[in-house]
C-alpha cells in the first residue's frame, strides 16, 4: 500500500513547492496515516558502531526532521536510526523561500534553507517526552548571527547530552555564511578541543558517554582532506558523516533549477560523496567509523557506499522521489544482497571497492 506513493502520493505531493510538500509528509508522519513497514530483522546487518548497536545500517539524514517532530515515525518506516537537526541555540527563520527546488530529471534536490529551526528547547522538550528505544542521533550547528559559533557547538552538547544517542557536529552547511571555514585546520582543531572537552565533562557526570560524529562537505581538496583527517585522528572524535551537500553542479540536466543557489543532494552527488568517503577512509585508516551520505537511492548504491568504506549510511533527497517506502525496501535489498555475496555479517563488505572509489578525482 505504500507503494501507492509512487503514483498517487507522489503525483499529489508534486502539486506542491518542495518545502510544503514536506511539511505535508510531516504532518501525515505525524497524524499517523503513513504506515509503519515492517523490516525483517537480519543478523548479518546489525553491527556495533562507535559504541552502538545498530540493527540494520541505513539512517535518515539530518534536515528531514530538523525539530525532531516524528523521529519515532521515521524509525516506523525501516530506518535503522535517525538524526534530528540541524538545531541552532536559538530558533532562526532560515533564508526567505522559495529555497528548496527539486530537480526532477536529475532525482535531485538543491535547498538554501539556511538552519531553519524552532532552537534547542523546542527539541529538547520533544526528544525528553519519548519513551522508545529506537537511535535518534542530534545533529547540532550554530546560529547565523552567533558571535561564538563554537560555543554554539558547545551549548548543544550539554543541552541535549541526556537524549542524544550520538551527536553530529555539522560545520558542513553551504548555507550559513562562513560556516564551512570551520573544516580549516585550525578553527577545525578548536571546535573539536571545545566540543569533545564538553562531551568528556557530560561524560563524566552522566557516567556514558555518547559518541561524537563530525559531518563535512563533499568539496574538499585533497589537502583540506588531509587536514580534516589529521585533526580527527589527534582530538578522541568518534567518527564522520561524508557528506553535506554540494556547491558543484555538474552534469544537470535541469539547467534553469540548477542555476539556484544552495547545496545540492540526491541522485547527483552519489559519485562525488562516495568518492570522498574513500579517501576519508584512506587517510583515516579502518577503525574511525564513517557514515556514507549522498545520493543513496537503493539497496545498491546503499551497499556501494559500504563497500567504499562506510560503516553506517543514511539518505535523505532520494525519498522525495521514491518515498516513505523506500527506507524498507533498501533493507530489505541489502539482506538479499548478502544472500547473494553469501557473506555473515555487513562488515566483511566494507572496503571491498575503497580502491576504486579513492582513485576517483574528485
Ligand atoms: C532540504 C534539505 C535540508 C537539509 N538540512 C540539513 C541540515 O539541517 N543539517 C545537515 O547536516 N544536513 C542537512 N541536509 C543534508 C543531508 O543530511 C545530506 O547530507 C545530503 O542531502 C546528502 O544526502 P542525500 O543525497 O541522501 O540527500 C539537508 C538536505 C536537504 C535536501
Amino acid at each position: 500500500m505504500i507503494d501507492a506513493f509512487k503514483t498517487l502520493g507522489r503525483r499529489g505531493l508534486f502539486l506542491f513547492d518542495a518545502e510544503t510538500a514536506h511539511g505535508l509528509s510531516i504532518a501525515a508522519l505525524k497524524s499517523g496515516v503513513v504506515p509503519t513497514c515492517r523490516v525483517r530483522p537480519d543478523q548479518r546487518l546489525a553491527q556495533t558502531v562507535a559504541g552502538i548497536r545498530f540493527e540494520n545500517p541505513l539512517g535518515m539524514a539530518a534536515g528531514f526532521d530538523k525539530n525532531a517532530e516524528v523521529p519515532e515515525a521515521l524509525l516506523k518506516l525501516g530506518f535503522g536510526f535517525t538524526e534530528i537537526g540541524t538545531v541552532t541555540p536559538k530558533p532562526q527563520s532560515g533564508n526567505p523561500r522559495p529555497r528548496i527546488f527539486r530537480l526532477v530529471e536529475d532525482e535531485g534536490v538543491i535547498n538554501r534553507l539556511g538552519f531553519n529551526n524552532e532552537g534547542h528547547e523546542a527539541a529538547y522538550r520533544r526528544l525528553a517526552a519519548i519513551r522508545g528505544q529506537g537511535i535518534i542521533g542530534v545533529n547540532i550547528g550554530a546560529n547565523k548571527d552567533s558571535g561564538d559559533r563554537v560555543a554554539d557547538y558547545v551549548a548543544g552538547i550539554r543541552r541535549f547530552y541526556s537524549v542524544a544517542r550520538y551527536f553530529t557536529a555539522n560545520i558542513s552547511s553551504p548555507n550559513t555564511p562562513g560556516l564551512r571555514d570551520l573544516q580549516g585546520r585550525e578553527s577545525l582543531a578548536a571546535l573539536l578541543l571545545a566540543v569533545l572537552s564538553a562531551r568528556d565533562e557530560e561524560a563524566a557526570k552522566a557516567g556514558r558517554k555518547v559518541p561524537v560524529f563530525l559531518k563535512i562537505a563533499p568539496d574538499l581538496t585533497e589537502e583540506g582532506m588531509d587536514d580534516i583527517a589529521a585533526e580527527a585522528l589527534a582530538h578522541d572524535l568518534d567518527g564522520l558523516i561524508v557528506s553535506n551537500t554540494t556547491l558543484a553542479r555538474d552534469g544537470l540536466k535541469d539547467a534553469v533549477q540548477a542555476k539556484e543557489t544552495g547545496g545540492l543532494s540526491g541522485k547527483p552527488v552519489f559519485e562525488k560523496s562516495t568518492a570522498v568517503l574513500a579517501k576519508m577512509r584512506k587517510r583515516v585508516g579502518p577503525a574511525l567509523p564513517i557514515i556514507g551520505v549522498g545520493g543513496v537511492s537503493s539497496a545498491e548504491t546503499a551497499m556501494e557506499k559500504i563497500r567504499a568504506g562506510a560503516d553506517l549510511v543514511q539518505l535523505y533527497s532520494c525519498m522525495v522521489y521514491e518515498g516513505p517506502g523506500l527506507p524498507a525496501r533498501i533493507v530489505g535489498g541489502l539482506s538479499r544482497l548478502m544472500d547473494r555475496e553469501r557473506a555473515a555479517s555487513i562488515r566483511d563488505l566494507r572496503d571491498t571497492r575503497l580502491d576504486y572509489w579513492a582513485a576517483k578525482k574528485v
